[in-house]
């Protein structure tokens, strides 16, 4: 019996850093990236901790900005607007979820689309609807490099993503649209997902749901991307996906953890050096 290939994420991540860091290096540049993190959220305050770490891994500065969960709206928009003109940044991250009083989309929308190194302004949203090259979410991204690891061609396969986030979803559905697979995607409307998913060449798991895709989801050498990160009452990690059923099935599976997560921050870090680079355009072609 041939053997699935499990996705090495952590692998992939520590290259992609390393080519970050080596270029980052090699133009004598310090990229500066601020991160604005709002209220107490433990899984939020994690991921910041990272993504501050990493960032100085690979030469580039890091401002953090905590503010408490009772932060108004204009304050914050008055910190996001600032950074968004100051010349001293480069990339400007807002760690979601926000608070509830805080209107997202509102927040978001007054990022400077050349430092939005996730990807999330309308504008960004926009170009990467209609194909030109702009800064692109980076969980998607991720995915997308490393699939190509396991199926370089994309063009005509058919994709399944479960999932429809403004983070995660929607973008990864576009950019596997924009490698001209055939897209559908599942949510939590979707009737009969097990037939459908059965149908996917390559299936996207993004909706937080535990351990959801059973093996008999699986049409046999499917490639199954498994997105989704929660944790169970004794705090071990699970993703959305049955792996060991789905094991006996697929040609290729990304792990929960060391899959899809590392592949998220290496991607930000990319992210930072092109906002930099965005930002000098008569000093480089990007
Ligand atoms: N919250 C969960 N994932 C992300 C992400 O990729 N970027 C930001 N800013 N917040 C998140």
């Amino acid at each position: 019996m041939r053997k699935a290939i499990v996705m090495n994420g952590k692998a992939l991540a520590e290259k992609c850093l390393g080519e970050t860091r080596d270029e980052i290096a090699a133009l004598k540049i310090k990229p500066t990236l601020a991160i604005v993190l709002v209220g107490d959220d433990p899984a939020s305050a994690i991921y910041v901790r990272n993504k501050d770490k990493k960032a100085k891994l690979v030469g580039i500065a890091t401002k953090l900005y905590r503010l408490p969960e009772d932060t108004s709206e204009k304050k914050l928009l008055k910190l996001v607007t600032k950074l968004s003109k100051s010349r001293k940044i480069n990339g400007v991250l807002v760690q979601l979820p926000l608070p509830d009083h805080i209107d997202t989309a509102k927040i978001i929308a007054a990022i400077n689309p050349l430092k939005d190194v996730d990807g999330f302004t309308p504008e960004n949203i926009g170009n990467l609807a209609i194909k030109k090259d702009c800064l692109t979410p980076c969980t998607p991204l991720g995915c997308i490099k490393l699939l190509k690891t396991v199926e370089p061609n994309l063009a005509g396969l058919k994709a399944v993503v479960i999932g429809r986030s403004q983070i995660v979803g929607r973008p990864l559905a576009q950019m596997l649209l924009n490698e001209d697979c055939t897209v559908t995607i599942a949510h939590r409307k979707t009737q009969n997902l097990p037939e459908l998913c059965l149908t996917a060449d390559i299936l996207a798991v993004a909706c937080g749901c535990p351990q959801m895709v059973r093996g008999s989801w699986l049409k046999d050498d499917a490639i199954v991307l498994d997105i989704g990160i929660s944790y169970d009452k004794d705090r071990k990690i699970s993703g959305d996906v049955v792996f060991d059923e789905a094991l006996k099935k697929v040609k290729a599976i990304t792990p929960v953890p060391g899959g899809i997560g590392p592949m998220t921050i290496a991607m930000l870090m990319a992210n930072t050096l092109k906002a930099y680079k965005l930002q000098h355009p008569k000093k480089f072609k990007v």
